[in-house]
């Protein structure tokens, strides 16, 4: 079996997997409790707090943890337009965000905002001079992904956040959830005012994610309750995910760039080996892009036909996104770019980790060429 899925998750690192059931056996205390058990388990929390607060390079009263990227996007998203809206009800993002952030400004559309959703070129990337030209007088929130879930193309967000720095009444807020970890982003130097990350997209737990705000924010709660995560995610934190998340960030760190400096080569060997198929053209731009994601086409075929195929052979790839992928419909973002829609409904994503090898590669290489093959009589070409 070679997984080649890691964009829509990864598998836990043993290490990580420990760490949350010695935290589940150990540190079962409530964070709140006044007693030993209780002040263990919020030390558990203070030193994750601090692991992540250095990774990202900010304070650790900046860091909330949340039950993912979804939440993380839902609560900057809805809780800066809710604290701001007698600012302004203007947001700009664009046509290729992951569906928890489109969907929320969908939803906030209904609430009586208006969104401004920027176009993007045929690599997928929307540009900063669209960004600039977008801004109104009562814009109060720009979010941008960082990284593409389904292209792996680069979002000008420095450049976006040097921009914004003359107009401290819009917050910028970054989806790095498939960034983080594999690409350099530093909130405060990069001008981000919020940031969402993922923790099971690095070898980290399920159902648990980080939420940066910048000090000084306010945001509305999506949650109330306890008053937990600085009153804005109340709940009883989930200190078995958190540990496991700061043991997945340090493992980030002790990998170091070389892992992503080889999964960057495995990915450009997988496009030289898929761009010699006959049929097959690669829907990833060849610069600016992540070092883990590759998509491709083999207009006329059948994406799901093509991912049950390759399973056959033990390969695990998806269909535009994981969430999306039960849909019918070819992918937005992949139409966003201005592809025809037989070669964005053929679409068919690879992304890697430090887990992957470059036997691994070939042996795919191999196994999509046979499999096109295979299924080139019943192309609709
Ligand atoms: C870019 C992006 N944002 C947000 C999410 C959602 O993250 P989670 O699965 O942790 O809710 C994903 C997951 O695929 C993603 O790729």
């Amino acid at each position: 079996m070679i997984y080649l899925d890691n964009s829509a998750t990864t598998q836990p690192d043993p290490q990580v997997t420990d760490v949350v059931k010695r935290a589940m056996e150990e540190y079962y205390g409530n964070p709140s409790s006044l007693h030993k058990l209780g002040v263990d388990a919020e030390n558990v929390l203070k030193q994750a707090r601090s692991v992540v607060a250095q990774a990202l390079r900010c304070k650790p009263a900046e860091i909330i943890f949340t039950s993912g990227g979804t939440e993380s996007n839902n609560t900057a998203l809805k809780g800066v337009a809710l604290q701001y809206q007698s600012r302004g009800k203007h947001i700009i993002t664009s046509q290729i965000e992951h569906p928890s952030v489109y969907d929320v400004c969908r939803q906030l559309e209904d609430f009586g905002f208006r969104i401004t959703y920027l176009p993007v070129d045929a690599d997928g990337r929307v540009s900063l001079e669209d960004v600039k030209a977008a801004i109104q007088s009562d814009t109060i929130l720009v979010s941008l992904m960082h990284v593409n879930n389904e292209l792996g193309t680069l979002q000008p967000v420095k450049g976006v956040g040097e921009y914004l720095k003359q107009f401290p009444k819009i917050l910028f807020h970054v989806d790095a959830v498939q960034s983080f970890g594999k690409m350099a982003i530093a909130p405060r130097e990069y001008g981000i005012d919020l940031l969402s990350i993922s923790a099971h997209k690095f070898h980290g737990p399920r159902g648990i994610g980080i939420l940066y705000k910048r000090e000084g924010i306010q945001l509305q709660p999506l949650l109330m309750g306890g008053g937990q995560e600085a009153g804005i995610r109340s709940g009883t934190e989930n200190i078995p995910a958190i540990a496991g998340l700061a043991k997945a960030v340090r493992l980030l760190e002790q990998r170091g760039t070389q892992e992503t400096v080889r999964m960057a080569a495995m990915i450009s060997r997988l496009r030289e080996g898929v761009a010699m198929i006959p049929g097959c053209v690669v829907n990833t731009p060849e610069y600016g892009i992540a070092p883990h994601i590759l998509n491709f086409s083999v207009p006329g075929a059948k994406a799901e036909v093509l991912v049950h195929a390759l399973e056959e052979r033990g390969f695990f790839v998806s269909t535009k996104s994981a969430c999306s992928s039960k849909l019918n419909e070819p992918s937005r973002v992949l139409m966003a770019t201005g592809m025809d829609r037989a070669r964005a409904l053929s679409a068919v994503r690879i992304s890697v980790s430090h887990q992957n090898t470059m036997e691994e590669i070939e042996q795919f290489v191999a196994a999509f060429g046979e499999t096109v093959e295979q299924i080139r009589p019943y192309m609709n070409v």
